[in-house]
């Protein structure tokens, strides 16, 4: 029987703010970085990525609470990547999670700096002996590398980089695919890698969750772009338009918005149909696919 995805997603989002809270706590004596850490990881957002890493715990019949800081780390690194993201050198934005970006409020070098020390504080996290505990050291090990073999160049770094080269080039399909699997995808399908294989899932269950993730990751990206084309500023938390401004390739600058979504829907309906051999347990999966293209924010 299928569950009710608002209330499960609402429900996942609270467990997920009360364990970065415990992972990260304030701290009078954290001082300044410790705030523009914490300003950024706390103004809200979705909390897809950690969502996804407990749901491919539940759909491979594991314990997700146990997977808890593996899911926090991907939401840290996630954050890390919104900060750079937004810094004048890169997208140059103002608005992040409906409040001014980090840099705006603490500065350009403490904005870098808060982006390093989440990325830092995942890796802790993902190698800490004490909340590993009783996890197969081997599991534990591999889930570590490959989350930061996704946030890394072969990954989100790689695809951002790529992102920015491409500005204002001529736009193609290989080119835009190729950015939107690195710089959204990987790190989407290492959350669901990684919270299968810490929960005990077999090399299949890993395998076929890790393509599920390369399609939702992919048609992520595609709702991110179509969004900031014809999206609502105030729903989404940060400006529209931008990519067109600043000459971004996107799938709708290759495709048209049409084909580009019909594109995004293509890629959750086989995500969705993957989850089969699965069965109930994966059924938020199932759910999460359809609410990536239905989105709007
Ligand atoms: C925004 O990610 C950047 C992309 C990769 C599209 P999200 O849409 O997950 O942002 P938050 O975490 O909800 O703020
Ligand atoms: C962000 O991509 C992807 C990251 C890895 C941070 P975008 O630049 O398209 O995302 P938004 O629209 O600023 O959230
Ligand atoms: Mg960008
Ligand atoms: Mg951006």
């Amino acid at each position: 029987m299928a569950g009710d995805l608002t209330a499960y997603l609402k429900s996942q989002r609270e467990l997920v703010d009360e364990a970065l809270d415990r992972f990260l706590p304030s701290d009078e004596a954290g001082g300044q970085i410790l705030k523009a850490m914490r300003y950024s990881l706390f103004a809200g957002g979705k909390r897809l990525r950690p969502i996804l890493c407990l749901a491919a715990a539940q759909a491979v019949g594991g314990d997700p609470q146990r997977v808890m800081y593996c899911a926090c780390a991907l939401e840290m690194i996630h954050t890390y990547s919104l900060i750079h993201d937004d810094l004048p050198g890169m997208d140059d934005d103002d608005f992040r999670r409906g409040v001014p970006t980090n840099h705006k409020v603490f500065g350009e070098g403490l904005a870098i700096l808060a982006g390093d020390g989440l990325l830092t504080q995942a890796m802790v996290l993902l190698t800490d002996p004490g909340v590993i505990g009783d996890l197969e050291p081997w599991r534990a090990l591999t889930a570590a590398h490959l989350v930061m073999r996704a946030a890394g160049r072969e990954g989100m770094v790689g695809g951002q980089a790529a992102d920015l080269l491409a500005e204002r080039q001529e736009p193609d399909l290989a080119t835009v695919q190729f950015i939107h699997a690195l710089k959204t995808g990987a790190l989407i399908s290492a959350s669901l890698e990684a919270g299968a294989l810490l929960a005990g899932g077999d090399p299949e269950q890993v395998t076929l969750l890790s393509r599920y993730g390369r399609r939702v990751g992919l048609a992520f990206q595609i709702a991110d772009d179509l969004l900031n084309l014809t999206g609502d500023a105030a729903a989404l938390g940060k400006a529209i338009g931008s990519d067109e401004a600043r000459g971004k390739m996107t799938y709708p600058a290759v495709q048209g918005p049409a084909q580009a979504r019909e594109t995004g829907q293509r890629l959750v309906d086989e995500a969705a149909r993957l989850l089969e051999p699965l069965g109930e347990p994966a059924w938020p999966l199932r759910a999460l696919a359809a609410y990536i293209m239905a989105r709007t924010h």
